[in-house]
Parts: C-alpha cells; sequence; structure tokens
C-alpha cells in the first residue's frame, strides 16, 4: 500500500514529519508566563494545516508539553469564508469551543453567551476570565486567518479587542497565513494596528534533508539515493508526490515526473 497519501493536510499524527523545531518555538511561546502568540506564516502546501492540526491531536499537544487540562487547542478553518463578520467569528469560536473536550464544566456559560446572539467585548472577558480562573489556557488556531484581515468587516475595533483577549484574558492565538499578516490587511489604518505586534513569526521552509529523510525512512526502498526529493530541500508535499513517484513503476515515472515539475513550478512560480 503506498503510505504516501497528497491532497489533504495531515490528521493522522503518525504521518506527520519533521517540524520540530518551529513546534519548539509556538509551545515555549505558549508555556511562556505571559502566554504569547505566533503567526506561522508559508506558501500554500508547506504544511500550515498540518501543523495545526498536528497541536490538535490531545495526546500530540499532551507529548509537547500542552496538557489538556491546561491547554484548550481550539482550531477553526476560516478556508473559503468571504462574508464573514465579527459575530459570526465569535458564534463560530463559542460552538467550537463548546465542542471541545476539555471545556465540559463551562459549558453552560460559553451556550449561554452565544445564544445571547449579541454580545461585545465585555461579555467575551467575562468568559474567559473564567475560563483563565480554572487555570486553563484556550488557544486559537486560526488557520487561513487572512480571510479574516483581508475582510473590511473587520475594523481596528475588532483587532483591538482581539488583542486585549490575547495578552490580558489569556487567550494566545496560533495563526496561519500565506503571507506575514501586515501585508494581509484590507486597509492602511488596519496595517499600523498594535494587533499585529503581539505575534512573533515563524515561517514554514521546505522540508530539509534530514527531514526529507526522516519521512521517507523505512517507506520505501531506496533504489535512487540521488533522487530529487533527497537531494533537494523538498517541500512535505512535494517530497509525498516524489516518493509516490519512487515506488510506482517505470511506466508511471514519466507521468509521475510531469506532476512533480507541474508541483515545483506551482510552488515557486
Ligand atoms: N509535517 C508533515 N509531514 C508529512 N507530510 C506533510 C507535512 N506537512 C505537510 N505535509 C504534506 O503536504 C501537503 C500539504 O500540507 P498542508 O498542511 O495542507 O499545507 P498548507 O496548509 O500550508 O497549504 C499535505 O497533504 C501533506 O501530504
Ligand atoms: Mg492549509
Amino acid at each position: 500500500m503506498n503510505p504516501f497519501t497528497f491532497g489533504n493536510p495531515i490528521k493522522d499524527p503518525a504521518r506527520f514529519y519533521g517540524r520540530r523545531e518551529d513546534l519548539r518555538q509556538i509551545v515555549n511561546r505558549l508555556r511562556s508566563s505571559a502566554h504569547e502568540s505566533t503567526s506561522i506564516v508559508g506558501e500554500r502546501r508547506i504544511g500550515k494545516t498540518s501543523l495545526l492540526k498536528y497541536l490538535d491531536t490531545p495526546e500530540v499537544a499532551a507529548q509537547l508539553g500542552l496538557p489538556p487540562a491546561e491547554y484548550c487547542m481550539v482550531y477553526i478553518d476560516f478556508q473559503g469564508l468571504t462574508d464573514i463578520t465579527p459575530e459570526r467569528f465569535w458564534q463560530r469560536v463559542l460552538r467550537k469551543m463548546e465542542r471541545s473536550i476539555c471545556l465540559p464544566e463551562l459549558l453552560p456559560e460559553i451556550q449561554a453567551l452565544r445564544e445571547m446572539g449579541a454580545f461585545d467585548l465585555f461579555d467575551l472577558e467575562d468568559l474567559f476570565e473564567s475560563i483563565a480562573g480554572r487555570g486553563l489556557t484556550t488557544v486559537l488556531m486560526l488557520d487561513e486567518f487572512e480571510y479574516v484581515t483581508q475582510n473590511p468587516n473587520f475594523g481596528s475595533d475588532f483587532f483591538g479587542g482581539l488583542r486585549a483577549l490575547a495578552i490580558h484574558q489569556n487567550l494566545p492565538l496560533l495563526t496561519a497565513t500565506r503571507r506575514e499578516l501586515v501585508d494581509l490587511c484590507h486597509s492602511e489604518e488596519l496595517k499600523g494596528s498594535p494587533f499585529f505586534n503581539i505575534f512573533a513569526n515563524i515561517v514554514l521552509r521546505p522540508f530539509s534533508r534530514a527531514e526529507v529523510l526522516e519521512m521517507l525512512d523505512g517507506k520505501i526502498i531506496l533504489d535512487h539515493p540521488d533522487s530529487e526529493p533527497i537531494q533537494n530541500a523538498s517541500s512535505p508535499w512535494l517530497t509525498t508526490m516524489g516518493s509516490t513517484e519512487l515506488l510506482l513503476d517505470e511506466k508511471q515515472i514519466v507521468q509521475a515526473n510531469f506532476y512533480w515539475v507541474l508541483g515545483i513550478a506551482f510552488l515557486y512560480h
């Protein structure tokens, strides 16, 4: 069976490789006394969603030093949500929090707030204060966050509020975007917002040679030690594609090579 699948983000932690230094930095910042936020930046298909999903796995998070009794990981994907509003943003966050296994005793409070419909920053502050009061840090993982920063429905007041919650109410953020957040604002005014200085940037890079080898180790018999996925630092996606190519029989290699070149052209155009 082909152990390499490509297309969808990695959901099974057993299929997740590398990224140890990035994870270490993200976790250290979350575990610091200020519970600091991180902005994960990287090209399409470099592995942003896979990284967030990895952190969204309770056993993995616990192993990395974020036990569910202390850190509640809440993953939200904004892909395609072009007409989202701040109200719907918070509705989505609260609904995701209700489903999260680490917050059962806080369920009534979260539900009550969500059902109120129109709530303001004070209500959210109260909620996150009572969550923090129980020794829990909620980590908001906001995937494809450009759908929010580029949307004019979200003004400086929204980002000011989110910043206040992140800093003062124990609500660190992990955002994933294709470019740096300041370069993804819908207005110049927003660009100057202090919201963006709560983040440290982590730029996801193509896999190092060591990471590629780690990913390939034991999965395939390497008849081609000089093959491209090993020779060149490669995105995990390209490594997957390249590995699939190595698993194919000779007749299919031409076709796989075609996709490989397409992939490179696509990633580095
Ligand atoms: N850490 C990883 N280990 C193994 N494969 C990965 C990893 N990160 C990404 N991939 C591969 O790359 C593809 C694209 O990853 P994804 O997380 O969807 O990227 P992004 O969210 O940046 O667009 C996935 O389908 C998967 O095959
Ligand atoms: Mg993604």
